[in-house]
């Protein structure tokens, strides 16, 4: 069994997590997809909305599990028997934070691999802050995320 964790805040989770997790399944017999606990970051939804959020979607996929984790993601990784990290890399603003975390986390626990993936190009410029964004002057967010995020993020800005 191929095994991969799929780490992140997902505040909220976008069309363009759901397309790097499609990827993921191509190489790895599961996914499980992951939420940390952050105090440091103040998140538009509480964990237990985004947990709900991503159980109605990446949840529903085959071979995706929805999880979250405290502490330390190799110990997370190595607890759960996963080899590998996904994280989705969208341009090179991307790449100095994901490289400093890539290779820390190998300092930490050299037997897990961070393995990027990109998402098809039409989401290149996607991201949860600018999503929430638009979603909080009114613009319409639904080519952007999945419909039952959509409607949270109306709910929240109440609209
Ligand atoms: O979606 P994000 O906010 O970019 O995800 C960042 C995340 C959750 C992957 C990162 O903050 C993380 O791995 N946190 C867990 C704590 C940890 O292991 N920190 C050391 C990483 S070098």
């Amino acid at each position: 069994m191929s095994r991969a964790i799929y780490p992140g805040s997902f505040d909220p989770i976008t069309n363009g997590h759901l397309d790097v997790i499609g990827r993921a399944l191509k190489l790895f017999d599961d996914v499980i997809v992951a939420v940390a606990h952050n105090d440091e970051k103040q998140p538009l939804f509480s964990l237990e909305e985004r947990l709900d959020l991503l159980r109605e979607t990446a949840g529903k996929i085959d071979n995706v599990r929805v999880a979250e984790f405290e502490g330390l993601l190799v110990e997370f990784a190595r607890a759960e028997g996963a080899g590998a990290v996904i994280r989705g890399l969208r341009a090179v603003s991307d790449f100095e934070f994901e490289f400093q975390m890539a290779l820390m986390n190998r300092k930490l626990e050299a037997s897990v691999e961070t393995i990027f993936l990109m998402p098809t190009e039409e989401y290149t410029y996607l991201s949860s802050r600018i999503v929430k964004e638009i979603a909080r002057l009114g613009g319409d967010v639904s080519a952007f995320v999945p419909a039952c995020v959509a409607k949270a993020l109306n709910r929240k800005f109440n609209r």
